[in-house]
């Protein structure tokens, strides 16, 4: 099989097609990736001459570029997941995010309809998104695929947007489509201006932990790999026009998991009293429009599909601390440039 994977130099991506290449080793993986700020092809350094993998410098929001991708590689399957994925982001400068995540899926599809038209049925086009489409929870209840859109920022209004463009694909063309919408995701490649990366990069740097409002909020963690293996799932094995929830029965207030984390760096640092990496924490201005709690009911994939995250929070996350201690130059190479002017704008100091 021929697949594109759209986003694959970003966090997610990355880890999928390192996943894939090894479980699916006689599958053709095309990287379609214009390599915005989050995307890295050092992610993928391990594979690059891989001689199934391939790379395409191309960008969403230019159709010719996705047609002559699907041409000439002659793409039999899609993967979707390249997005603008940053809420903080969104809020300071939301187009980006209408033209990737809505204009650019909209061209993806209408790629995938041209070039499959002799047998749309054939082809399948899976779509990658999130919790955030289903707004905010009270104290109690979860997201199931039956509840109603409410989505809250301009990023998680885009990803609802490019999820009804996928839907009506189907219903009105035929596109034999699935999607998934995930909890939060932590792990290996994830940029640092994500909650995790940043707070483990700010404790090796001895500089503030930032903590939105009380640190209340609370969201719902699943490892990246254990994301990788739902999408992996619902490809091969999901009914066509379904939608799955993906997520890993694992909520945590920011507050509480900022100290789990910063208990676990303190050992593996040998740091304690008043070097410790909680005495970093730092109460700042709310983000506007801050969801209050995600949580998945997960049981459709489970029931139907058999899947279930295989890695317990304290294995991922000790996995997690253990590659960003060892990566420090990564995190140095992906937050030079560009990101010193974006955590300037969003917390104020270098
Ligand atoms: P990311 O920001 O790390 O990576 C996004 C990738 O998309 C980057 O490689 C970037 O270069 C690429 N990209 C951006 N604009 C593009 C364009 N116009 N054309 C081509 N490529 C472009 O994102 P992520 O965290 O890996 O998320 C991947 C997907 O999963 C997104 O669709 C996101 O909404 C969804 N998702 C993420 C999470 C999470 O916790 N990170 C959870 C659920 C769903
Ligand atoms: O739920 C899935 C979503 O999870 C994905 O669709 C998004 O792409 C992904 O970015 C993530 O969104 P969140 O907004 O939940 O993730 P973030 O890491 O930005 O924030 C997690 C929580 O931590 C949130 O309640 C805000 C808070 N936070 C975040 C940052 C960056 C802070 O308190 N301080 C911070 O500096």
């Amino acid at each position: 099989m021929i697949l594109m994977i759209t986003g694959g130099a970003g966090f997610i991506g990355s880890n999928l097609i390192l996943y894939w290449l090894k479980k699916y080793p006689e599958d053709h993986i095309i990287n379609f990736d214009s390599l915005t700020y989050a995307g890295n092809l050092s992610n993928l350094s391990s594979v690059e001459k891989h001689p199934h993998y391939h790379f395409v410098n191309g960008n969403l929001c230019v159709p010719e570029e996705i047609s002559s991708a699907f041409e000439e590689h002659r793409v039999e399957a899609v993967i979707h997941l390249a997005a603008e994925s940053h809420v903080d982001r969104s809020i300071a400068g939301p187009g980006q995010f209408i033209q990737t995540n809505v204009v650019g899926t909209f061209n993806l599809l209408e790629a995938a309809k041209e070039h499959w038209r002799e047998n749309l049925a054939k082809h399948r086009f899976h779509h990658v998104s999130t919790d955030e489409v289903y707004g905010s929870l009270g104290e109690t209840g979860f997201f199931s695929e039956t509840t109603p859109y409410s989505p809250n920022s301009p990023y998680s209004a885009s990803k609802a947007s490019s999820d009804h463009l996928v839907r009506a694909y189907r219903h009105t063309f035929g596109l034999n489509v699935t999607t998934t919408n995930c909890s939060n995701n932590y792990g290996p490649f994830q940029f640092p201006e994500k909650l995790l990366p940043l707070l483990i990069k700010n404790c090796l740097e001895q500089k503030p932990i930032p903590v939105y409002g009380d640190g209340s909020n609370i969201r719902d963690w699943l490892y990246v790999t254990d994301h990788c293996s739902a999408i992996d799932t619902v490809f091969h094995h999901g009914k066509e026009g379904e939608t799955y929830n993906i997520g890993g029965l694992n909520e945590w207030s920011n507050i509480d998991i900022i100290h789990f984390v910063c208990r676990l760096l303190d050992e593996a640092l040998g740091r304690s009293g008043k070097d410790s990496c909680e005495n970093l924490i730092s109460f700042v201005k709310d983000r506007p429009g801050h969801d209050r709690r995600y949580a998945i009911d997960a049981s459709k994939i489970q029931k139907e599909l058999n899947w279930r995250p295989s890695f317990t929070f304290e294995q991922g996350i000790r996995e997690t601390i253990s590659w960003y201690l060892d990566h420090q130059d990564w995190v140095r190479l992906v937050s030079s440039g560009e990101y010193q002017k974006y955590y300037k704008q969003q917390y104020g100091s270098k």
